[in-house]
């Protein structure tokens, strides 16, 4: 209890839960003013559906795969980051691109789409807790220790789209590339036809994946710099062996996959195929039948035999919609803890109607736009893998 008169002073981790301040550490704004409409509006879905048509082409809404449902309905398309980004790129028509997915994600987009166009994300405070494990000041003092070392020029950085447009564009600056879950092979392969070892940014997880899975490198080859160590926590004999130089980040909902759900899953269900995504632990993509991309994921499960089941590691709105879509197979949560990406999750019905109608009445709510320097980089960076072999 405070002596009275006194005002507490809130730390300003509970102030990001409630979704208020800022926060310099995050690639993402955690403001989101306007006047939301009540989650419990009745007249939700009639007023998203108004504004829609009220703007006609000139709006253009795009939605991840793992939005809510509510969103998903009010989606013009639906698709990965990568997919996403390159429809708004596709759409030079459509005044405004409303991005229901996370922050890096409308970055791409405003990176990738026309100056003319404008990106709306309906909440600011959808970010990525992966993309923020890799802050620009961080990652130019690791290039430095590289480069202190003698190690930068044999060194390409790779950076997974999952990242902020500054890291981008520190990729495309150091002639580097950015990947997908789907290319990460293709990226590497190119990285190393350029460069003894790679700088992987930010998922350890889909870094070492593809390096050790899919490229045959060893565990040894795969070394894990950390940020908040000196020197990245790696010594000179490591680096030297080093061919992969893994950031030490990784994906909050992927993440939470072990090896006793694959086994769990496996014992309940005799029989159950096992299907995850890279930005699992290595272990579970060990233990897994198959691995690959969201898109991956969800054509997997199209092209399965009916009566076959399926314990899927991703995220859940996703893994619960594939279910629905497909009652003739039995589809299951690789966990038994319910999961879903948090910040994804704030895009909901309420943000979108409120976005829409705002654009109704000829405000633009949550811009996002990447200053013309960094855009130009990360552009190289993305033109870079729109150009692998
Ligand atoms: P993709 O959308 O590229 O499959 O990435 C998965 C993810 O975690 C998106 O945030
Ligand atoms: Fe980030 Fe993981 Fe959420 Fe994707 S699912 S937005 S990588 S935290």
């Amino acid at each position: 209890m405070l002596p009275r008169g006194m005002i507490e002073v809130v730390s300003t981790p509970v102030l990001l839960l409630l979704g208020r301040g800022k926060d310099p550490e995050s690639e993402r704004g955690v403001d989101c003013p306007g006047d939301l409409p009540a989650p419990s509006d009745p007249g939700l879905v009639e007023r998203a559906r108004a504004a829609k048509e009220a703007l006609g082409d000139r709006v253009f809404v795009l939605g991840h795969h793992y939005q809510r449902d509510e969103v998903i309905q009010f989606a013009d398309v639906t698709g990965d980051s990568f997919k996403l980004a390159r429809e708004a790129a596709a759409r030079p028509g459509a005044e405004f691109i409303v991005f229901c997915g996370v922050h890096f994600m409308a970055e791409s987009a405003d990176i990738l789409t026309s100056e003319a166009q404008k990106v709306v994300l309906p909440d600011l405070a959808a970010g990525c807790s992966m993309a923020d494990m890799a802050v620009l000041a961080q990652v130019e003092k690791a290039w430095e220790l590289l480069q202190d070392k003698g190690f930068a020029d044999s060194t390409i950085p790779v950076t997974y789209m999952n990242s902020s447009a500054d890291i981008k564009g520190f990729v495309g600056r150091n002639k580097g590339v950015v990947c997908t879950s789907s290319n990460a092979k293709r990226a590497l392969e190119w990285a190393f036809s350029h460069a003894e070892k790679v700088l992987f940014l930010p998922d350890q997880h889909l870094g070492r994946n593809t390096a050790m899975l899919e490229l045959g490198y060893s565990a040894q080859e795969c070394v894990l710099y950390d940020p908040h160590k000196p020197n990245g926590g790696l010594t000179d004999e490591q680096l030297r062996g080093a061919k992969m130089i893994l950031w030490r980040g990784h994906c909050s909902v992927h993440g939470r996959f072990t090896l006793e759900c694959v086994n769990d899953a496996r014992e309940r269900v005799p029989g159950v195929n096992v299907l995850v995504h890279p930005e699992c632990r290595h272990e579970v993509v060990t233990a897994a039948d198959y691995v690959g991309s969201t898109e991956y994921i969800i054509k997997t499960i199209e092209a399965a035999q009916p009566g076959s089941a399926w314990a899927v590691g991703t995220e859940l709105n996703l893994v619960r919609r594939l279910a629905n879509a497909h009652p003739d197979k039995q589809i299951m949560f690789l966990d038994k803890t319910v999961c879903y990406c948090s910040t994804m999750n704030r895009i909901d019905l309420p943000h979108l109607v409120w976005a829409l109608e705002e654009l109704v009445a000829g405000r633009v709510p949550n811009q996002i736009t990447v200053d013309p320097g960094t855009a130009h980089y990360a552009r190289v960076a993305l033109d870079q893998m729109l150009a692998l072999p």
